[in-house]
């Protein structure tokens, strides 16, 4: 849908009148998976997929939400801002909404609101973070709020938090509110300092691949590992006081770890301190132009995240068994919070088509499930389009 198709579909909604048009993309991660909340390393890219939101202030005292996706609308009036509703995703924007308020930010009027999203839902490549980032851009822009980038991006990770109940780092609300084309985001996600890297793969593809076996971060597994990494900085705290799991180097655990007396939490630490060694070494390896150690290392985080972190489980890995049979692979891995959703694999340009079709077919005939596969282009972050 052009933006144009997306305007006239507002206009039959919610009558004729000025509509401004904003965008936000999702995201798939390289490298850098279950640290962001330990204070660690991230490396995201945008997608060029994402959410629209279609907005028009009114003199009327309440804000209406429609979407083109799902059936669910609501008209909520100013008082009505700030609690969720009974689990529907009016609760992203609402979120988002809820996060200016609490800021001390009064809306004189209200504004319909209409969304259209094209990234595959529960895939895991960040539908509801573009949608939360789209809202808190475009309230800032119309509403003429003045809050920068950062604080917007913060405030949808809040949302998340408050309205959806999943206790989420902030990359991915970071990569769709700060992405920027061909190059992926080096984040810190301690200081928040980040660095674009320029994606240069020579002669190769990032391919996503979708299990469509939805992954389900509020099923609860997703806060457990949070739980989990709490746990182990508290034990790792009786002998040397941290903040987080992201201060210790591999040397550092290494000495520390006896302090963890339960072994799955030990594994867990394990993974996000060597994720996070991991996640800055690829880093400097791509600024080399070394694609190769790259692959090797997102190679490792997978199995990091199947061994120590168990967040895979059988889509994932058969996903990533398939891709690592083509020759053309240079390196394929898990991406997002896991227990479905998507891989993402460096495929060298000549191997694409088989690569979609060979580990098409092997998927299918251990699933029994048909997957997608999208060759991903890397788009900016969240602004106005139209
Ligand atoms: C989800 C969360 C992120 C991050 C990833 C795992 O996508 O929203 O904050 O923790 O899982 O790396």
């Amino acid at each position: 849908m052009n933006i144009q198709d997306l305007k006239s579909k507002f206009i039959e909604k919610y009558g004729e009148g000025e509509v401004d048009v904003f965008f936000s993309p999702g995201r798939v991660n390289l490298i850098g998976e279950h640290t962001d909340y330990n204070g660690g390393y991230v490396f995201p890219c945008a997608l060029t997929f994402g959410t629209y939101c279609l907005v028009r202030r009114v003199e009327r005292a309440s804000f209406r939400f429609a979407s083109l996706n799902l059936p669910f609308q609501a008209e909520l009036s100013f008082d009505q801002l700030t609690k969720p509703l009974d689990d529907k995703w009016v609760n992203y924007p609402l979120g988002v909404i809820a996060q200016f308020v609490k800021r001390g930010i009064t809306f004189e009027q209200g504004a319909d609101l209409m969304f259209y999203g094209n990234v595959p839902n529960g895939a895991g490549l960040s539908s509801s973070a573009a949608l939360e980032v789209v809202t808190a851009v475009a309230l800032n822009d119309v509403y003429s709020c003045g809050l920068d980038r950062v604080e917007l991006v913060k405030m949808s990770q809040k949302a998340e938090h408050e309205f959806a109940g999943v206790h989420c780092g902030i990359m991915d609300q970071f990569a769709s509110g700060m992405g920027a084309k061909d190059h992926a985001i080096f984040l810190n996600c301690d200081t928040l300092e980040y660095d674009l890297v320029p994606v240069k793969l020579e002669g190769a593809k990032i391919v996503i691949s979708n299990t469509n076996s939805p992954h389900k971060l509020d099923s609860g597994k997703y806060n457990e590992r949070v739980a989990e990494c709490n746990q182990a900085v508290k034990a790792i705290c009786e002998k040397r006081e941290i903040k987080n799991l992201g201060e210790l180097s591999l040397d550092d655990f290494d000495s520390l770890s006896g302090m963890i007396a339960d072994e799955v939490v030990r594994r867990r630490a394990h993974h996000v301190v060597s994720e996070i060694q991991r996640t800055s070494d690829a880093v400097a390896e791509l600024k080399k132009g070394n694609i190769d150690v790259f692959g090797q290392l997102m190679n490792a985080s997978h199995d990091s995240l199947r061994d120590d972190y168990e967040v895979t489980g059988l889509h994932l890995d058969t996903m990533v068994e398939e891709a690592r049979k083509i020759d053309g692979v240079i390196g394929s891995r898990m991406t997002g919070g896991g227990f479905g959703g998507c891989t993402v694999s460096i495929v060298k340009d000549e191997a694409v088509d088989q690569f979609i079709e060979q580990v098409g077919a092997g998927y299918k005939s251990k699933t029994g499930i048909t997957p997608e596969f999208y060759v991903a282009e890397i788009g900016d972050g969240g602004c106005k389009i139209g």
